[in-house]
């Protein structure tokens, strides 16, 4: 069994403008200790998916489908279940970590509060393990600094904070919502490797949820790429990266930085992503996608195996090869 099998998953917004799908028919697994990114461009309901997961939408939000965690649907759970897996089993971080981080509570009392109340243990015990956890994350003077207040750290380090206080629990999944994208590019190296190491020392399942291809490039093994609230390309990495199928990801790809390249020749894709509230019949990347046909603006191409590679799920009616000329483009990047 997997540890998460997420089937199909809806979200839909009730709005004054009627109602919005923000995610259809979205298919994942996890496998544990495994690491899934989920990437797409702003909007493209990549949150909406995990938040829905979590029973954590807006009053006017409301999740169809299933997310089966150790078999278990969340989506039908009651909110006192869901509380004993939030924040335990799975954990979540956020872009910005004074969301989850108390200002007017020392580090010490946030971290030893939640070991008291989940795992039972004296506040002795408990600063014992939050330093330690401090010192996993990489905090220089662990001992000293678990006194101090959320807002007397830098970002970076706040940052680091939250990944700690997410471990407390030692959860099965971590969720990372864009937890570098506010972080300038050499402290989100280093969160990046620490999260890495995390997972290997933790053994931790980790979804990534970013904009940035090049940031699940060293940390992914298996990628889920997302545009207009649906699933466009699912595969490992190396497919996603090596071997793209689908005009969007490959638009993806050419807009990513490498180290080894100067920007000269980066391409990002044209056009902006589409109204949530009025997509379109067919395919929701074809407004801005260069192999378009009559079929990919009247009908909605499945998400379906690859005919050049089983193990990849694409959303495309043209099959990969016909998108060669593209990929070509990309290889040059
Ligand atoms: N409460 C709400 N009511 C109506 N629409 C909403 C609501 N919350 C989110 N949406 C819409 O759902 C869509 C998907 O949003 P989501 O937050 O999942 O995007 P995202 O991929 O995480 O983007 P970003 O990279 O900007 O965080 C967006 O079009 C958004 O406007
Ligand atoms: S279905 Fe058509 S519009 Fe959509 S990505 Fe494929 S080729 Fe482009
Ligand atoms: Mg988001």
């Amino acid at each position: 069994m997997s540890l998460l099998q997420v089937n199909n998953l809806g979200v839909q917004f009730q709005t004054p403008d009627g109602l919005v799908s923000a995610v259809n028919g979205v298919s994942f697994e996890l496998q544990a200790g495994q690491t899934l990114g989920i990437v797409g461009e702003s909007g493209s309901g990549k949150s909406q998916s995990v938040l829905a997961m979590m029973g954590l939408l807006a009053k006017n939000g409301k999740a169809t489908g299933e997310a089966l965690y150790n078999g278990q649907n969340l989506l039908t759970m009651s909110p006192k279940q869901l509380n004993g897996i939030r924040g335990d089993r799975v954990s979540m971080i956020f872009q910005d970590p004074m969301t989850s981080l108390n200002p007017y509570l020392t580090v010490e009392r946030q971290m030893t509060e939640v070991l008291e109340l989940h795992k039972g243990m004296t506040r002795r015990e408990a600063k014992k393990r939050a330093i330690s956890l401090l010192e996993a994350v990489r905090i220089p003077e662990a001992a000293r600094r678990v006194d101090m207040y959320p807002h007397e750290f830098s970002g970076g380090m706040r940052q680091r904070v939250m990944i700690a206080m997410a471990l407390l629990c030692e959860p099965e999944i971590l969720i990372a919502d864009e937890p570098t994208t506010a972080l300038d590019v050499t402290v989100q190296a280093q969160i990046l490797s620490l999260l890495k190491d995390l997972q290997r020392d933790f053994g931790t399942a980790i979804v990534m949820i970013t904009h940035d291809l090049g940031v699940v490039a060293g940390l992914c093994e298996k990628v889920m790429v997302m545009y207009g609230g649906r699933v466009m390309e699912y595969g490992s990495a190396n497919d996603i990266f090596y071997q793209p199928s689908h005009p969007y990801t490959i638009g993806l790809l050419g807009a990513l930085p490498r180290l080894d390249h100067d920007g000269s020749e980066l391409v990002s894709i044209p056009g902006n992503p589409p109204n949530m509230a009025n997509m379109p019949k067919g395919c929701p990347f074809s407004e801005r996608c260069t192999h378009v046909s009559e079929l990919c603006i009247g009908t909605l191409p499945p998400l379906a195996a690859s005919a050049a590679n089983p193990a990849v799920l694409r959303a495309c009616h043209k099959a990969p090869q016909e998108l060669k000329p593209s990929v070509e483009v990309v290889a040059h990047v």
